[in-house]
């Protein structure tokens, strides 16, 4: 089965430009399978209802999150009754939401996991040993297991990665906004990148615009942020799956830079 995973989407410029070029990128690769990342999608922190959905009919299978799942009220409200939407599995456990997801899609069960990392973010639960856990409950379940981890450091990313290998079919990072080259297969099947990168304006600090984050740093002082214009970039990755042995058979990341 065949993967696209879509780094960050920020704010509407990432938005629109997935209702303008993702069908096209859909078709063209012959993709069966979408999963995005959301925590950014309005107005560059946090995910309403209404942008949820928007994405959904796009074709968005799937949306992971990260830590900036809980910066719009609403979602408290709506993440229960909404399937297609997954949080890091390692919040506490009176939040609502859920870490895992399982989907039926032609017969195959694709489990979807979303993880947090801890380094440089907020010290929520053990990640290795949240994944331990949902694994269990998992592994007889899905065909398929796919585990975004949202995390800083890349040391934890690369840790996980070999953790999970020949158990998740595919780690992806997420979170750094920033595409890293270090795709592989690693020794017992499965597929992994550090970071998918950002769906959203090209020209910015991690979707940001520039200036203010220039002024930032050399201030230090806090600034209202705002999202930057200009050209958008699509990052992902492009990732086929072996539904038979759940194995990882090929992985390869995904730039395009659009105008909208
Ligand atoms: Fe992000
Ligand atoms: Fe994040």
């Amino acid at each position: 089965m065949k993967f696209l995973i879509i780094g960050d989407i920020v704010g509407r410029p990432g938005r629109h430009v997935l209702r303008d070029y993702l069908p096209s990128i859909i078709r063209d690769n012959d993709i069966e399978f979408v999963i995005a990342n959301g925590e950014n999608a309005s107005g560059g922190n946090g995910l309403t209802y209404k942008n949820s959905q928007e994405l959904l009919s796009y074709g968005i299978d799937i949306l992971t999150m990260g830590n900036h799942v809980w910066d719009k009220r609403e979602i408290f409200d709506y993440i229960d009754e909404e399937d297609r939407l997954v949080r890091p599995s390692n919040y506490p456990s009176p939040c609502p939401g859920k870490g895992y997801t399982i989907i039926d899609k032609k017969g195959i069960n694709i489990a979807i996991m979303n993880l947090s990392g801890r380094v440089f973010l907020p010290p929520l639960d053990c990640p290795f040993g949240t994944f331990e856990k949902d694994y269990m409950q998992i592994k007889e379940k899905a065909d398929i297991i796919i585990l975004d981890f949202h995390a800083e450091a890349t040391a934890e990313k690369v840790a996980m990665g070999w953790f999970t290998d020949g158990r998740a079919s595919l780690v992806f990072g997420t979170h750094t906004h920033v595409q890293t080259a270090d795709e592989k297969i690693l020794t017992q099947g499965t597929g992994y990148i550090t970071d998918i990168g950002m769906t959203g304006p090209s020209n910015s600090v991690l979707g940001v615009d520039k200036d203010i984050i220039i002024k930032k740093f050399m201030t230090q002082r806090p600034i209202r942020f705002e999202l930057a214009e200009g050209p958008v970039q699509i990052n992902a990755i492009i990732a086929e799956i072996d539904e038979t042995n759940g194995k990882c058979t090929s992985i390869k990341r995904y730039y395009q830079l659009c105008t909208l």
